[in-house]
């Protein structure tokens, strides 16, 4: 029998154990293990019953996600995936009873609902994740889970592919049982209490799969819901597909039909973006010259300076982690304001019904309002979040560095400002770093962890640690002016704004970018975020841009004309009361104008080059940053992208996407507009280099990864 899978008795129950850390995938060795292990109890009269339990703290962790790469490459065959092996313990004549604990995700549901029985400890979940990884389930999940949970609950589990907590689980039919106490032991108890029923198979069990008319209203419902909530995406409608063949079809017909639409999605682009997202996820995580083993500061108690916006949010992140948190400002009023942001962000919270009254009670406890730096002697660390102006991060950074303790980690949440001068002010250089969240701090999951020049490794390891507890994607980048997200994002608003400068209106662009897949246009995101705040920004920098070099100007006029964007009413659109944008003639016409009086030729813009300009524009400064270092990798520039800018995770991120389109191509593209409006357009010499070759960012990736 394989390795990975091991067969022992407790007297008349068979115990086959899956055991392939970290997370028992259903890697090459383990379907034919398990096969072996059926097998054996098949022939062996002792045997009245058996359980599948996993090794470790999971069950099964799905398909081994890293084999698809290799089957769409051609590496590996792809065979009828585990259908045959889930048919072989289904018809398996001793009673089987799945054991779960941790997950039964994709492959492992799939593995378990061929099982005549599963039982779960409380803390299980279950779930059909596959759409996530652009794909669907492929060994008849779509097939069973309906025999079991009905309709409507496979409909849902399938094509939104969240996970389901045992007890709801329970409640679906999905499980049998829950244990308290050891589960091995329980399962046994189980297994000899149904050993001599009679086994029921889930593919014959039909009473749950409705009727035409019970069920075409739940599809109806389903597509029209994928459509808007995965915009573009095919595998939720794929999956959706999939359950209706089950309501349609025989059991086998059914599987049949899953495969197909499975193999379609597993070649598709999409899939093969998302897989790299779901690995370039882990990946971010790991810091070359930090090891895993980097000894980390615990981190009890914290506090943020400055309750506005950002702080705010940045405690209510704390708070929902369990971290109690001291909230200070400068002055009563603003403190006031905070808190009561805090309170009515909550609120919705609960309406929108993401958590309850209790939890939220419990929450606020932890936020304490303060005016004072009492109390701060005893934080582990500190996120500054005062207004972006130097002077008053280094009065607050030296500040700090009076009053908290030795090993403190002072932190700075500023969006431009340079890390090594703020932490220039203190004695303790290696304690500073930048922790920059994303507004609205409580909601957005992507957090830049900043390393200065002194930043100590403990500090960083403890910090990217941190991140994942506040539900956070950390990924470092370096000190430069922007970061990685915001230095990209500058050049890709920039060629939206001259895009609108050369005549295309203002909903094209934005619409033209939404139709690719990003969350909101690039103008429509301006005005939500304020479009002061760029202005600001570009004013004070203005002295270091090279003279005679294109600025965009039109977002500038608008601010001289108070258009700051939604909280003024009005910026690259009109708000109505309600917030929704309106179209603004005025807007068109004062552009136009403006253009005529500097001499912007006015023409017609095709869709595609807008899409162009402003994503190679991200392109382009993602291979500088790159080059530069001052992002570790290509995937963690499409993570940040991905989790931060409203980038469409099935494009994988800029990056991920450039390479699909093939380097070459985008230098070319880049190259003609370099032509066209010059110098602001020269290829970044790593892109260049890479199109030369005819490599990809993806494979210095791995080029990377191999010499480290
Ligand atoms: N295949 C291969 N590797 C996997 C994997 C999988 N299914 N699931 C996790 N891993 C790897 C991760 O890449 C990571 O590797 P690393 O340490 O080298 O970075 C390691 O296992 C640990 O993973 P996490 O850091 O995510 O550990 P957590 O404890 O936080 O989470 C988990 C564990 C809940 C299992 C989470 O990893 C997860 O959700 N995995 C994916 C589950 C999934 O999508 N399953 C469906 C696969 S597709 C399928 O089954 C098709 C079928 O229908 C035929
Ligand atoms: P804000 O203006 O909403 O809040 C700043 C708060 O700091 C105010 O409540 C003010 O009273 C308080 N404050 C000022 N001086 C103080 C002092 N000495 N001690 C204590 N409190 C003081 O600003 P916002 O938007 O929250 O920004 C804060 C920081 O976060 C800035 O550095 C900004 O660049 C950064 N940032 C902002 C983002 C955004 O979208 N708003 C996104 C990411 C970072």
């Amino acid at each position: 029998m394989s390795q990975l899978v091991q067969f022992t008795k407790d007297n008349d129950i068979g115990i086959v154990t899956i055991n392939n850390p970290p997370v028992n995938a259903l890697s090459p060795g383990v379907p034919e293990g398990i096969s072996d292990a059926i097998d054996q109890i098949a022939k062996d009269d002792g045997v009245k019953a058996v359980v599948i339990i996993g090794a470790g703290r999971t069950f099964i962790g799905g398909a081994d996600i890293k084999e698809f790469g290799k089957m769409t490459s051609g590496m590996t065959e792809r065979g009828d995936g585990l259908l045959s092996l889930l048919l072989k313990i289904e018809d398996c004549p001793k009673p089987v009873v799945m054991a779960i604990q941790g997950v039964a995700y994709g492959g492992g549901l799939e593995v378990a609902m061929a099982g005549h029985y599963r039982v779960a400890t409380r803390s299980a979940q279950v779930g059909q994740p596959e759409v996530k990884l652009g794909i669907i389930p492929g060994a008849a999940g779509s097939q069973r889970l309906p025999r079991l949970a009905g309709v409507a609950k496979a409909v849902e589990m399938c094509a939104e592919g969240n996970p389901v907590k045992a007890e709801e689980a329970l409640k679906a039919g999905i499980l049998d049982r829950l244990i308290e106490g050891d589960l091995l032991s329980g399962a046994i108890a189980f297994a000899r209490e149904i050993a001599s029923e009679r086994a029921p198979k889930t593919r014959e069990r039909n009473h749950k799969l409705g009727t035409l008319e019970q069920n075409t209203p739940i599809f109806a419902a389903a597509r029209e819901n994928a459509s808007k909530k995965h915009r573009n995406m095919t595998a939720p409608l794929a999956a959706i597909d999939a359950v209706e063949a089950a309501t349609t079809l025989p059991f086998e017909e059914g599987c049949q039909v899953e495969r197909k639409l499975f193999t379609e999605c597993l070649f598709s682009d999409q899939s093969k973006a998302l897989i790299h997202v779901f690995f370039g996820e882990r990946e971010v995580a790991k810091i070359p010259n930090i090891p895993k083993d980097t000894a980390v500061t615990p981190v009890n108690r914290a506090a943020v300076v400055g309750a506005g916006t950002m702080g705010g949010g940045i405690a209510m992140v704390l708070a929902n982690a369990g971290i109690p948190v001291l909230l200070k400002d400068a002055d009563q009023a603003a403190l006031d304001r905070g808190l009561a942001n805090v309170q009515k962000n909550y609120a919705n919270s609960v309406k929108r019904g993401r958590f309850t009254q209790p939890f939220v009670d419990e929450r606020l406890k932890l936020i304490k309002p303060t005016l004072s730096y009492d109390d701060f002697a005893h934080v582990d660390l500190v996120i500054e979040a005062v207004f972006e102006g130097m002077a008053l991060k280094k009065e607050v950074f030296s500040d700090l560095d009076c009053i908290c303790k030795p090993g403190a980690i002072l932190a700075s949440n500023t969006s431009t400002l340079n890390i090594d001068e703020i932490a220039s002010v203190t004695s303790r250089p290696e304690a500073v770093l930048g922790t920059h969240f994303f507004s609205p701090a409580n909601v957005m999951r992507l957090l830049e962890i900043v390393r200065g020049k002194a930043t100590s490794k403990q500090i960083i390891a403890t910090c990217m640690q941190l991140s994942k507890k506040l539900g956070k994607v950390g990924v470092l980048v370096g000190n430069c002016r922007g970061f990685v997200g915001n230095r990209m994002f500058h050049p890709y608003v920039r060629e939206s704004v001259f895009l609108v400068e050369e005549g295309a209106s203002v909903e094209a662009v934005d619409k033209v970018l939404y139709d690719f897949g990003m969350a909101m246009g690039p103008l429509a995101t301006g005005d939500l975020a304020g479009l002061d705040v760029g202005w600001r920004i570009r004013k004070e920098y203005r002295h270091l841009e090279k003279p005679g070099i294109r600025q965009a100007f039109a977002g500038d006029r608008l601010c001289e004309m108070g258009r700051y964007g939604q909280k003024t009413g009005a910026g690259w659109y009109r708000y109505d009361e309600n917030r929704r944008a309106i179209p603004d003639p005025e807007v068109a016409a004062m552009v136009r104008s403006w253009s005529a009086e500097i001499g912007i030729p006015q023409r017609q813009i095709p869709a595609e080059e807008i899409v162009d300009r402003c994503i190679y524009a991200l392109v382009n400064e993602g291979a500088r940053i790159l080059e530069e270092g001052y992002a570790l990798r290509a995937v963690d520039i499409d993570i940040i992208y991905l989790n931060g800018y409203g980038f469409p995770s099935y494009r994988g991120g800029p990056m991920w996407y450039a390479d699909t389109v093939g380097l070459r191509k985008v230098h070319d593209r880049i190259c003609e507009f370099q032509r066209q409006h010059g110098e602001l357009w020269e290829p970044a010499p790593l892109l260049k280099r890479l199109a030369a070759e005819g490599r990809t960012f993806a494979d210095l990736d791995k080029q990377k990864a191999a010499a480290a």
